[in-house]
């Protein structure tokens, strides 16, 4: 494993949450990442689901050099590639194919692929992907799901997303073989969009402390 996505790893070992980041505008982008940061929370995944997001991508790096800062829902090649060149500390699928998992492998990016169960599992590993997100982890089974992998899988991590509270995190944290958790609830767009970076900041020191 290359040292970065070793180092990745041990952070989010650390820090044992991850939020994730939906917006198109830059300013607040940043403004949102700066605030999670200055509550114990400088990991970061902004999900490639606006028109804007590579730039968003790119500037956020630019801006927040302490921060780790991935990209998410990378769907093609092509949007791998695209997020390496933003200088994005990692990428994240919502899932995984072959021809997405032979690219990402060959990328040299950090790059943990979405699974929703065993066959999901077996291709990534296929790949040497043995850290993954379970997603959407709370419709495919959360710590169940996680568990019942960890028998035929048992040196698989998981970062359980989708559907993930604080009130959650505790127990799903508990598991041994999960690595983190992940989710949007910490930069809600109502909150982004209403500039309200004090409730942010509140939320991420709340995710924050749940994660200890
Ligand atoms: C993701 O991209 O992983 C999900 O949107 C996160 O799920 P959540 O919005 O339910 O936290």
């Amino acid at each position: 494993m290359n040292p970065s996505k070793r180092s990745i790893i041990a952070q989010l070992a650390q820090l044992r949450v991850l939020p994730i980041l939906v917006t198109d505008d830059v300013e607040q982008a940043i403004r949102c990442v700066t605030t999670l940061a200055e509550h114990g929370l400088p990991a970061v995944e902004i999900t490639l689901r606006t028109p804007n997001a590579m730039n968003v991508l790119r500037e956020v790096v630019k801006a927040c050099p302490g921060v780790t800062v991935g990209a998410g829902t990378i769907l093609t090649p092509a949007q791998l590639d695209a997020v390496k060149e933003t200088g994005a500390a990692f990428g994240i699928s919502p899932g995984i194919t072959p021809v997405l998992a032979k690219a990402a492998a060959e990328s040299g990016l950090p790059y943990f692929p979405g699974v929703g169960g065993a066959s999901d599992l077996m291709l990534a590993l296929e790949h040497g992907f043995d850290v993954v997100k379970l997603f959407p982890s709370d419709i495919v089974g959360g710590i169940k799901m996680a568990k019942a992998l960890g028998g035929p899988f048992p040196d698989v991590r998981f970062c359980l997303t989708g559907g993930v509270t604080v009130e959650a995190m505790p127990q799903l944290l508990q598991q041994s073989n999960v690595l983190c958790v992940g989710g949007s609830w910490m930069c809600p767009a109502s909150l982004i969009a209403a500039k309200d970076w004090a409730a942010i900041g509140a939320l991420a020191a709340q995710a924050a402390a749940a994660a200890k």
